[in-house]
């Protein structure tokens, strides 16, 4: 259990570099199962879920090594199509090996994923998927398998616009030498990339960027290298970090371009950001209005971004609403926010209001999933005195050099481990 204690209140200031996106990095992992020689994911941020996602791999069979930002798999050398490591259960994108291995293998099994405890997270939407194509799916309690021995052509309509969902089975369809039409697809800025990199290694498909896409897909991928983009979720969450302190920063890459809806969001408060090519120059510190956000599926509100937002609502004149419809249990944080003062109420386990204007005070909080936990650090920071985060280390699993990050741009940190 890690803990880490913040001495505020600092302005953060200056310049912050982002990292590879972590949830492109989690499936450019399982991608490589599909592939038929040697690969090189590179950008990839060295975080604790990339590492345990990696290990999956590992245990299949597949070498690898992981330095300075760059994962080299050889694919060639897997041999196992049951995954049995107990990482699998310490992150949800665990299960989009499911897709890979079945393509490869025509047979997968592996135990429920796990993951941040913000919804119950069902898995149904995969397994539907996989039922579409014609697999035949046995669940117990601990573990699931499928079983595909004649891929055919199938059209898939996925129950709702899942992002890993739409990752798995779009990368079933990239390993098997038939078409498959998938509908109602998630559109998020990491799966459209995963799909030009799909077709960089061989495949044809139709529709990239749409929420129906048409895979040909084939025996004989292959591709030198993987780039992985850099993290809209942690370049917005610095965003937020700059405004909410009061500080003035430039963030790149900034991919302002997948952004939108955010950016439009902290326009509309009143926020102080210009974009200068791949640079987000911010300002914080003048007058922020209230707002509301409803979160939703790509390309609208991103629920990854909702907690940060509830420190710029702490900022604002007036009470903004938080509507969290994806998932039902994150709003929880503002329960330890308002141990520091926050005003603020939940209404009901999708809605949120919060008064700005509070003075926080410092106290122990508890982060409770990776998100949340960025947002009481950043709280942390901009809170006059020393306050405790408990549970710290789940921070680690998202967000790379975390306190280096922020140290350098003038937080004192101290880890406590
Ligand atoms: C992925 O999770 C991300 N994880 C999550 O990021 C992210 O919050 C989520 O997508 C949504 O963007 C990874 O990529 C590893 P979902 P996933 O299936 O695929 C509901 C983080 O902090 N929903 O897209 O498991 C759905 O029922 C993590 O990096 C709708 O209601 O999420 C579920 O409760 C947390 N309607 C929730 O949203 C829809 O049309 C997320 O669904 C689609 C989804």
């Amino acid at each position: 259990m890690a803990r880490l204690k913040i001495y505020g209140k600092t302005k953060l200031c200056g310049r912050v570099k982002i990292s590879g996106a972590k949830n492109e990095a989690l499936k450019a992992i399982p991608l490589t199962v599909i592939l038929k020689n040697k690969v090189r994911i590179c950008n990839a941020p060295n975080i604790i879920d990339v590492v345990n996602q990696a290990k999956i791999l590992e245990s299949l069979g597949a070498k690898i090594s992981f330095a300075d930002n760059v994962i080299s798999v050889d694919p060639t050398l897997i041999t196992r199509h049951d995954i049995t490591s107990t990482c699998a259960g310490k992150l949800r994108a665990s299960i989009v090996f499911a897709g890979p291995l079945l393509a490869r293998f025509g047979e997968v099994s592996l135990p429920y994923p796990g993951g941040c405890l913000i919804g119950a997270r069902p898995i149904d939407t995969h397994l539907n998927a996989f039922r579409q194509v014609g697999a035949k799916i046995k669940e117990n309690k601990d573990v699931f398998s499928i079983c595909l021995a004649n891929p055919t052509n199938s059209n898939v309509i996925l129950q709702e616009k899942s992002v890993t969902a739409t990752e798995n089975i779009v990368l079933y369809a990239a390993g098997v030498p038939v078409k498959t039409k998938i509908e109602n697809c998630a559109i998020e800025p990491e799966i459209t990339d995963l799909l030009h990199q799909l077709v960089k290694a061989g495949c044809r498909i139709k529709g990239i960027g749409e929420r129906s896409v048409e895979i040909i897909g084939s025996k004989d991928l292959s591709i030198d290298e993987f780039t992985v983009m850099p993290d809209r979720i942690e370049a917005g969450t610095f965003a937020a970090a700059f405004i909410s302190t009061g500080g003035q920063g430039e963030i790149s890459p900034f991919p302002a371009e997948s952004l939108t809806s955010f950016l439009d969001i902290l326009e509309d408060c009143g926020a102080k950001i210009k974009i200068k090519d791949d640079t987000a120059i911010v300002s914080g510190g003048g007058k922020l209005k209230p707002f509301k956000i409803s979160t939703a599926p790509y390309p609208d509100f991103p629920t990854d971004l909702q907690s940060p937002m509830s420190l710029i609502a702490a900022c604002a004149e007036g009470e903004s609403i938080i509507i969290e419809n994806m998932f039902e249990n994150r709003l929880f944080y503002l329960n330890e926010l308002k141990k520091m003062g926050l005003k603020a109420e939940i209404l009901d386990p999708h809605t949120a209001k919060i008064n700005g204007g509070a003075n926080l005070k410092p106290t122990t909080i508890e982060s409770l999933d990776l998100r949340s936990g960025i947002t009481l650090l950043i709280a942390a920071i901009m809170t006059e005195g020393t306050t405790i985060i408990e549970n710290a280390q789940i921070i680690d699993r998202g967000y790379e050099k975390i306190e280096e990050k922020l140290k350098a741009l003038g937080a004192k940190i101290e880890r406590i481990d």
